[in-house]
């Protein structure tokens, strides 16, 4: 019997996006010098509608490069907004490059240098106004340079407090401006930083509590960045979810612990992948489906827009398979036998409190004890869907 299943071309309505630095990566690593030209950006534009993309999320940097003068920046943004018009794709997203620049090498927002830190703050501003200007709704901060390499060259409880000042600074910012954008924090556990401060999803979360404006503040959790962590992405993106905090999503691959891959989506821990998308689906996330992955250095252009195509098709293949999974009348049956719905219903009745339940009748825990979870043939016909057998 086969089972051939159609994927689906992606279509705006899948709500792909993808960052410019990443088809414009040119492939520098700590080894080697690029193995690609720069990428003009209204081309990265063209290339990607043309692949079926929504829209696009780019750092001030990426589109401007560091230290225009007015003039050029002004012709910049208006050959980028024609670009734009042209090709019909949205600014879903945009972000501040605080790590390329010397000037952030001991980081931005918590760098102990002061004229620093109101420097990068200003940076941040600056492209906010951009980026509410063409219609981003969500503005990503990943704080790749905040961190240390030792323990004394910074006090990470009072990074912490600068940290803060500079969140509740820029949610002040957009509230008197009035541009309807809301942050994105975007966790990762090192890389460059020995240590970065926000290392996960669930520091994030505890930190946006503190926040003058928490409304304002969400997370972006990239997958590869929490399995550097050795964490579950996709139990990442379910507690955020459960906060209200999933602003935005960066999809990629990533393999173990170890240095950030950034492969293309759907390349690395697939297992993985398929739970972030069951998770995303059954959450119901309907933010852009975006993209933060490089390209491979080995690869000419030609490579480039093949990987940039796959993780829109791996996201749509898996899309398919976490459907048919969930749509499996055998899969809805062990469901039922793993009691997965039973979860749902409160640990309390109606009515009952901590004294009916202590008096309550309850079963014997040795016979309860020998009741099977079944566990395993739920996920053995997860991995069947995965594997492409059933
Ligand atoms: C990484 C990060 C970055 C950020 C991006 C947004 O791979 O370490 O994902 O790519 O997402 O720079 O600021
Ligand atoms: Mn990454
Ligand atoms: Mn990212």
């Amino acid at each position: 019997m086969s089972h051939h299943i159609d994927i689906p071309a992606p279509t705006p309505e899948d709500k792909f996006s993808f960052g410019l630095w990443t088809v414009g990566w040119q492939a520098r690593d700590p080894f080697g010098d690029a193995t690609r030209p720069a990428m003009d950006t209204v081309h990265a534009l063209e290339k990607l509608a043309a692949l079926g993309a929504y829209g696009v999320n780019f750092h001030d940097d990426d589109v401007i490069p560091f230290g225009s003068d007015e003039a050029t920046r002004d012709a910049i943004i208006r050959r980028f907004k024609q670009g734009l018009a042209d090709t019909g794709l949205a600014v879903t997203t945009a972000t501040t490059n605080l790590f390329t620049h010397p000037v952030f090498k001991a980081g931005a927002f918590t760098n102990n240098d002061r004229d620093i830190r109101r420097f990068a703050l200003r940076k941040v501003m600056r492209n906010i106004d951009l980026a509410a200007e063409l219609g981003a709704q969500v503005y990503v901060a990943w704080g790749g340079r905040e961190g240390a390499e030792y323990g004394a060259s910074q006090d990470t409880r009072v990074a912490l407090d600068r940290m803060k000042e500079a969140f509740d600074l820029l949610g002040e910012y957009v509230t008197e401006q009035g541009h309807d954008l809301r942050f994105a924090i975007e966790p990762k556990p090192n890389e460059p930083r020995g240590d970065i401060l926000l290392p996960t999803v669930g520091h994030a979360l505890a930190f946006i509590e503190r926040l003058e404006r928490p409304e304002l503040v969400g997370v972006n959790p990239e997958i590869g960045h929490e399995e550097m962590a050795g964490l579950n992405a996709a139990a990442g993106y379910a507690q955020a979810l459960w906060h209200g905090k999933l602003f935005h999503i960066d999809l990629n691959g990533q393999n173990g612990p170890k240095y950030d891959q950034d492969l293309r989506f759907g390349a690395g821990n697939v297992r993985g992948a398929f739970w972030v998308v069951d998770t995303l689906l059954a959450g119901g996330y309907d933010g852009p489906v975006h993209f933060d992955y490089k390209p491979a250095r080995t690869e000419d252009e030609e490579g480039v827009w093949v990987s940039a195509e796959a993780c829109m098709r791996n996201y749509l293949v898996l899309r398919e398979k976490v459907r048919a999974f969930r749509a499996d009348p055998e899969v809805q049956e062990a469901l039922e036998v793993a009691r997965v719905s039973e979860l749902a219903v409160p640990t309390l009745g109606g009515g009952e409190g901590w004294k009916e339940l202590l008096e309550a009748d309850l079963p014997d825990p040795e016979a309860l004890a020998v009741r099977g979870a079944g566990f395993e043939r739920l996920d053995q016909l997860a991995l069947e869907h995965l594997y492409g057998v059933r």
